[in-house]
């Protein structure tokens, strides 16, 4: 989910929506906002629709302009409670006077319920947030700020939030976070609550960043930060991101085709800033990180694409140190024993994924090394980690992760040539062959974009009914496989299976029949030609990516050969290309697939 707020002169609404819109990525079940006029009148909008749909409803006053000085807005990612209107946010007490939106879990939300149920509260709703109206309602005694209610309610509160409540007799509003991130942010003529600093970049230049169990309460008077033991400073600033301005559809009308024809840019982007220190290890020790010779083990950790990053890095560590390299979901971490000496690095482009943030609430404080490798340096994972890798791929709006993914892998693998080149654990030769890979890699992504383009299109329309397709690769192009079976059933909806290549004798061939599309991953292995082969004999259809053929008398001889140890890096972007291609012919919201959101703050 994602929440705004703003309290100022004027348009507060309007300018809440704006900053909404760019977090739809968030979630978008549902939409709303809530405000207070000037002339004391509330405005409370909700809908299926999308935000864009609530511009008119937001300037619906007599003379069309927006004469709102406070507002909250919300864009929902459903767990609780259908996605309908009723249920979407900002929710409302009964008398109309308080506004709640909520990104989180409540998870003893059942329990509250039935208490204040008992207590002669009556529900509106099934979602868990509407607890959080009834404390507040009940805190909020004559004499009591909105803050102090705030805080009241959150001490009944497990689970996780993040809340922004709008009183709407006063225009007050009252905020505070515990596990979801909340960004607070001043600008010319107000101040602006939101998830994250993507929302408000436009029109801030700092920002800061609630530690969890701050209250902030923002009325005619400013702002006023405390916690539950007494009042405290201000956050400290943060520079909203530079990067964070780049964010444009170019010439494709979503946001994921622009992305994906930025990845030879955003590789060169991180190459130019990161391969200078890899030679004389200077990333490594500069991120602050032990010599190699202190670490016996590295684990690392992430979901869905960033997970598939974190495996080709994996691969970097344990095919050239030798290390022994784990890689964990996050979300089956929960009840990891860490060992000492272990370097745990999490990868989460947000920086904010629950799932992530819960893996490591068991971590150690001693004697293990946590760096965090993400697109968001001021986000939660960032701020808890002992070393941060910035991995500098801009903002990434379409909810399926692409240009992050190849920002992702080429960090980590930066990073650890640098530490290898820096220990004693590579060979020499090993790592000169990866860093010539990694130079070539901005021209690999650019040839696959340009030799995919067409083709892509051409056998998107072939297989545009195709119930299901399988996706093989062996060893380090197996993460490629994954991803792109990844990409193919968020974006189309349609069954995607990956499989070692090797294991498709074991039970997946059965699966394959006259036409069956077949992607396979080519990382040079010659084994690969026995799998083809199969597939073949069986009538399915191979579509190779990431092949080196020779055409001798005719016939194309498929070339064995060795790639770099984070394995065929360009292999993705077909399957990228591939995936937005069917989704397009199927008309599916590419940008924004079904059920899913880019952020998942619950875990
Ligand atoms: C969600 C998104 C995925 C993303 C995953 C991890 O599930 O839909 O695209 O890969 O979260 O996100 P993170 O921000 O941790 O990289």
């Amino acid at each position: 989910c994602g929440i705004t707020a703003y309290r100022g002169t004027s348009a507060a609404a309007s300018r809440a929506r704006c900053a909404l819109e760019r977090l739809e990525y968030r979630g978008y079940d549902s939409a709303g906002i809530a405000a207070r006029n000037l002339d004391g009148t509330t405005l409370h909008v909700r809908t299926l629709d999308g935000v864009a749909s609530l511009t008119d409803a937001v300037r619906s006053d007599e003379s069309g302009m927006d004469a709102t000085t406070a507002a909250i807005g919300h864009t929902r990612w459903a767990t609780h409670g259908e996605v309908n209107e009723r249920n979407a946010h900002p929710l409302e007490d009964c008398s109309g006077r308080l506004f709640v939106v909520h990104n989180g879990i409540i998870e003893n939300a059942d329990v509250l319920r039935a208490g204040l149920v008992a207590d002669g509260h009556r529900f509106a709703t099934e979602v868990d947030t509407e607890v959080i109206v009834h404390l507040l309602e009940k805190a909020l005694r004559p004499g009591t700020g909105l803050g102090d209610a705030l805080a009241d309610a959150a001490t009944r509160l497990a689970g996780s939030w993040a809340i922004v409540a709008l009183d709407a007799r006063s225009g007050t509003l009252a905020a505070t976070a515990h596990g979801s991130p909340l960004i607070f942010a001043e600008g010319e003529e107000g101040v602006y609550f939101a998830s994250d600093v993507g929302a408000v970049t436009p029109v801030v230049e700092t920002f800061r960043v609630l530690e969890d169990d701050d209250i902030v309460e923002v009325d005619a008077e400013g702002m006023r930060w405390h916690r539950p033991g007494g009042s405290c400073r201000p956050r400290g600033l943060w520079p909203v991101p530079q990067t964070a301005f780049l964010a444009s559809t170019g010439r494709h009308r979503d946001h994921m085709g622009n992305e994906i024809d930025e990845q030879p840019a955003v590789a060169r982007r991180v190459l130019d800033v990161f391969t200078p220190g890899i030679a004389d290890g200077r990333l490594w020790g500069g991120a602050g990180l032990p010599p190699l010779d202190e670490i016996d083990r590295v684990t690392i950790l992430g979901c869905g694409t960033s997970l598939h990053a974190g495996r080709a890095v994996a691969g970097v560590f344990s095919r050239l140190g030798g290390l022994p390299t784990r890689t964990l979901v996050a979300s089956e971490a929960a009840h990891e024993v860490w060992e000492p000496r272990t370097l745990v690095i999490a990868l989460s482009q947000s920086g904010e994924t629950a799932d992530v943030l819960r893996a490591l609430d068991g971590l150690p404080e001693r004697d293990r090394t946590l760096l965090a490798l993400t697109n968001n340096p001021s986000s939660t994972l960032a701020r808890r980690a002992d070393a941060v890798l910035d991995c500098l791929a801009g903002p990434e709006i379409g909810v399926a992760a692409t240009k992050t993914f190849i920002a992702q892998v080429l960090t980590g693998a930066c990073l650890a040539l640098s530490g290898l080149s820096a220990s004693a654990r590579a060979d020499g030769l090993a790592i000169d062959g990866d860093l010539r890979a990694l130079a070539a890699t901005p021209d690999a992504l650019a040839a696959a974009l340009d030799a995919w383009r067409g083709r892509a299109a051409e056998l998107a329309t072939e297989f545009v009914t195709s119930p299901g397709f399988l996706f093989l690769g062996r060893g380090s192009g197996l993460v490629y496989a994954a991803e792109g079976a990844l990409k193919l059933k968020e974006l189309s909806y349609r069954w995607t299976e990956h499989q070692p290549a090797g294991e498709l004798k074991h039970g997946p061939l059965a699966l394959v029949d006259a036409g069956t599309p077949v992607f396979v991953v080519d990382n040079g292995d010659p084994r690969l030609e026995v799998d083809v082969a199969e597939i073949h004999a069986r009538g399915g259809r191979v579509l190779r990516v990431g092949e080196r053929v020779l055409t001798v008398g005719g016939l194309p001889l498929h070339l064995p050969r060795t790639g770099p140890s984070w394995g065929p890096l360009e292999t993705v972007v077909p399957l990228q290309m591939f995936a937005r291609e069917l989704a397009l012919r199927l008309r599916r919201d590419v940008d924004k697939p079904r059920n899913l959101a880019k952020s998942v703050t619950v875990a």
